[in-house]
């Protein structure tokens, strides 16, 4: 039986790192891929495939398709395929290093490492604004329908689909906001994490919120803090049963329903884009069989 990579579903870990992979040598794809297969776990090391690397191995995952070229009112969003993502997940910055190393290697014949980013839980779960992330998340057997596709869909049952997206965040910026501003930003207070009814229509959380959609657009966000040098922000990630509840909360974020734009835009900046299919496992290993790799 199918099953999910079980580190969508388990609670962040403190320290992750993300790797973004781009093709070089297509004709060897496959066989990188199956050397992939043995040694991700899918709990301390999540795959994602890209629509580039599925096309090219003529496999299609119907549901998967590039990250779409939104421009909203007064912004563009970037979009920044790659072949694969992984988040390695894990408690030790150096055993981090050591697998992406590890990985790296067993990829290298057909993909070259595009991007490396360490990421972490900052006050047991918070964004580097200070505000409580995931409140609203879907939990147990609801996170599960959220996230992982079921039966219904049998050649994908236990697949996943995850939009990610490198949020930059100019802290300076929102720390001299007054509190109350940064409060409508979001649409919760940082104080006591409680949401405001009468939150400007801009807040965050009334742009998203889930079941203001129709249908009702669930996600489950596992979203981590990150930094590098001076910068810091947020990679945004969110993995569901289609791409279509993220891509009706983006679209409504950056006004394209109503001309009224996600008040996150003041303080931070989307950087990347992309979107990836992650496969079920079975029996320990990666299931590529809907890529009729086995
Ligand atoms: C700078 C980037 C972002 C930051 C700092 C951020 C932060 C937050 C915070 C603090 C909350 C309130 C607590 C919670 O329910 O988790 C929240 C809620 C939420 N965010 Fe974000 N977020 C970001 C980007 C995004 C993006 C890009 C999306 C989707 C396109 C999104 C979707 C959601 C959803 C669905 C909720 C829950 C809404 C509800 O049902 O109440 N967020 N976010």
């Amino acid at each position: 039986m199918n099953t999910p990579q079980t580190g969508i579903l388990l609670p962040l870990p403190p320290l992750a790192r993300y790797l973004t992979f781009l093709i070089d040598e297509a004709e060897r794809a496959a066989g990188c891929l199956r050397a992939l297969a043995e040694v991700a776990d899918g709990e301390r090391t999540v795959v994602g495939l890209g629509h580039s690397l599925l096309s090219a191995l003529g496999g299609d995952i119907s549901g998967l398709r590039p990250f779409p070229n939104l421009a909203g009112v007064g912004l563009e969003l970037p979009a920044t395929p790659a072949a694969i993502w992984l988040w390695l997940r894990g408690d030790d910055r150096g055993e981090l290093l050591q697998r992406s190393r590890r990985i790296a290697e067993v990829l290298a014949p057909a993909f070259r490492l595009d991007g490396t980013l360490d990421a972490f839980v900052y006050d047991g779960g918070r964004d580097l604004t200070g505000y409580e992330d995931g409140t609203e998340n879907p939990a147990g057997d609801a996170a599960t329908a959220a996230a992982i596709v079921g039966a219904e869909q049998p050649l994908l049952a236990g697949s996943s689909f995850v939009a990610v997206q490198r949020w930059r965040h100019d802290l300076g910026r929102f720390e001299q906001m007054p509190s109350a501003e940064r409060d409508h930003c979001i649409g919760r207070r940082r104080c006591d994490n409680e949401e405001i009814d009468d939150a400007p229509e801009s807040a965050h959380v009334k742009r998203t919120a889930q079941e203001s959609f129709t249908p009702p657009a669930f996600v489950l966000r596992r979203s981590m803090p990150w930094a590098e040098g001076p910068h810091g922000g947020l990679m945004f990630v969110a993995f569901a049963t289609s791409f279509e509840p993220f891509e009706a909360q983006l679209r409504r974020m950056v006004g394209i329903e109503d001309g009224i734009v996600d008040a996150l835009f003041r303080f931070s900046q989307p950087q990347s884009g992309a979107y990836f299919w992650c496969p079920a496992m079975r029996s320990g290993r990666l299931d590529l069989s809907p890529l009729r790799l086995r």
